[in-house]
């Protein structure tokens, strides 16, 4: 007998409920929604599933506060934790989401022991290594959404300063989700063809920039969180790369050992996600001055990880 396939996405706030709206309108398994606070959840998933008779989805959704709702999850995404408010950094949201990650792992380790965990939470490359270390989980089960995302961002930009389709498209972002992130320029292209062929430097210099800044320009306009449609949209197509075995080649935050010279450590990175998640990492050429910004941003990371370490939450 075919089933369908199960979601869980903690976590039913801004990203998360989005997500919940992706997955089920495009049919991609029945979601459950988790989250502390009593009548989000249930609200959320209730309001989604009436949704269903209009866009003609028959994905059951529902929300809950009980992880035993949640068990035999085929997917995990992770977006409890609180999200920045304007000024703050991502890596201020340290100590509050570490716990919240934890926590809410070893609940879906222990009714999920087989699932695959998708971490959006901030700071987002600390966060996945929490959730890798307190599954146990190997490293094709665990990883990050947020290359995806900043390649998104990069993606329309290019897109509004060529005014060309976003399909045609196909942005790079390396590195750490935060200020450090490395944008591409060189492997970033248009119809195949190297934005470095046709656009000019500062204009390519103003594309870098933006996105760097992508998250922070959506704080600043709402003021009281940080993007969601684009997050959410972003965690889904990696879970749909998984759940239909699609192996698509998406940067994603991946768990290195040595790969591009790094170990111990997740990072954005290329990899291919299929049924059996991150099926392989792949490296692509750097040239010295990408290397160093890869270089750099992965020591911030590390630096985020030891705090981590420091306080006994790993
Ligand atoms: P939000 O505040 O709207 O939602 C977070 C939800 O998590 C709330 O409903 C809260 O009650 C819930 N929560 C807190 N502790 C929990 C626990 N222990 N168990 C279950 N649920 C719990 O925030 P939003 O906008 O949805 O963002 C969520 C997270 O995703 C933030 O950390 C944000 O920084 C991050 N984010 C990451 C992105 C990325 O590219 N990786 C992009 C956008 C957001
Ligand atoms: C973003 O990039 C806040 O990480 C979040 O929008």
């Amino acid at each position: 007998m075919f089933k369908r396939d199960k979601i869980t996405v903690v976590g039913a706030g801004f990203v998360g409920a989005t997500a919940a709206h992706w997955l089920a309108s495009k049919e991609l398994g029945d979601v459950v929604l988790v989250d502390i606070v009593e009548g989000v959840p249930q609200g959320k998933g209730l309001d989604l599933a009436q949704a269903s008779p209009v866009e003609g989805f028959d994905s059951r959704v529902i929300g809950t506060n009980n992880y035993e709702d949640t068990r035999d999850s085929d997917i995990v995404i992770i977006t409890a934790g609180i999200p920045r408010k304007p000024g703050m950094s991502r890596d201020d949201l340290l100590s509050t989401n570490a716990k919240i990650v934890k926590g809410v792992t070893e609940q879906i380790v222990k009714y999920s022991p087989n699932c695959y965990i998708i971490v959006v939470s901030n700071p987002l490359d600390a966060m996945v290594y929490v959730a890798k270390e307190i599954s146990g989980f190997p490293k094709n089960r665990v990883m990050g959404m947020a290359g995806v995302l900043d390649s998104a961002r990069m993606s329309l930009f290019i897109s509004q300063a060529l005014n060309v389709s976003v399909e045609d498209i196909n942005a790079f972002v390396l590195g750490g989700h935060g200020d450090t992130m490395v944008p591409l320029p060189r492997y970033s292209t248009v119809g195949g063809i190297p934005i470095t062929e046709i656009m000019d430097k500062d204009s390519i210099e103003k594309i870098v920039e933006r996105t760097r800044n992508g998250g922070a320009e959506i704080v600043n306009y709402l003021k009281t969180g940080s993007a969601f449609f684009a997050p959410s949209s972003s965690a889904v197509s990696m879970a749909e790369s998984i759940l239909k075995d699609k192996k698509r080649i998406l940067p994603c935050a991946a768990y290195l050992e040595g790969e591009y010279g790094f170990s111990d450590c997740y990072i954005g990175v290329p990899a291919i996600l299929g049924g059996n998640g991150v099926e392989r990492v792949v490296e692509v050429k750097l040239t010295e001055d990408e290397k160093k910004g890869l270089t750099k941003s992965y020591n911030s990371v590390k630096e985020l990880v030891a705090r981590v370490k420091e306080m006994g939450i790993v």
